[in-house]
């Protein structure tokens, strides 16, 4: 399929089936906080969504302002998080809150660039938040989306040396519009169709435009490198 048919399909199908995530906007919607979605893109690195989704609902209950969080005491974060792992995060995300409020006026920037600049804010998170809380076109790449580009695409180089075909892949058909719900429907076909082993290519919305399904093994892309 074209870039376009593509990125129609999927979003097509996203419309429907969308899981209803709490950082997410009801379907319809464009409310979506960049509070929220920053707090849920942070805690998701390295964690699923079962095991983020209390602490989410905890930490949003609690501190449900990035102002609220920068004025929260060191200790009562990182209480908090005790059980999600990974306490760098934690204290990246109290000197971001903190950059925010204090540097931009609880106001999150829009643009990856500035959002990159912030504490803990990597390509990725930078990437996930310019779509998902701002629209803006970005190419949002976890190892979810890169498993399904691989496959969409049959890249088969190696990981990580295939990484910039990969990205460049995604990026031609990356839409210009709805750029948000194209990353989180990325997102959950890797999640929920296009998983690591036993892909459910019988139900996924890309199956006519993706290059693996035509293969014998659909689930040996991406090529990993010999261990
Ligand atoms: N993993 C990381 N960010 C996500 C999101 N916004 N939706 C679903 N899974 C994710």
């Amino acid at each position: 399929g074209t870039p376009q048919k593509i990125a129609e399909d999927l979003l097509a199908h996203y419309d429907v089936h969308a899981r209803r995530l709490p950082w997410r906007a009801p379907p319809g919607s464009n409310a979506t906080d960049p509070y929220r979605v920053w707090l849920s893109e942070i805690m998701l690195q390295q964690t699923t969504v079962a095991a983020v989704a209390p602490y989410f609902a905890k930490f949003t209950a609690r501190w449900p302002t990035v102002q609220a969080l920068a004025a929260a005491e060191d200790a009562d974060i990182m209480a908090a998080w005790a059980g999600l792992g990974y306490y760098a995060r934690a204290r990246n995300l109290l000197a971001c809150a903190r950059a925010v409020a204090q540097q931009h006026d609880g106001i999150f920037p829009g643009d990856e660039d500035g959002l990159r600049a912030l504490p803990g804010v990597g390509a990725y998170t930078a990437a996930a938040v310019a779509a998902i809380a701002f629209g803006r076109r970005a190419v949002v790449v976890d190892a979810n989306v890169e498993r399904v580009v691989a496959r969409l695409f049959a890249i088969d180089t190696p990981l990580p040396a295939a990484r910039p075909a990969i990205r460049a892949a995604a990026d031609r058909i990356t839409p210009d519009v709805r750029a948000g719900d194209f990353a989180q429907a990325m997102m959950d076909l890797g999640a929920t169709i296009c998983t690591p082993r036993n892909p459910a290519c019988g139900i996924c919305p890309l199956r006519q435009d993706c290059a693996a399904f035509r293969t014998a093994d659909p689930a040996a892309f991406p090529v990993k490198v010999a261990k």
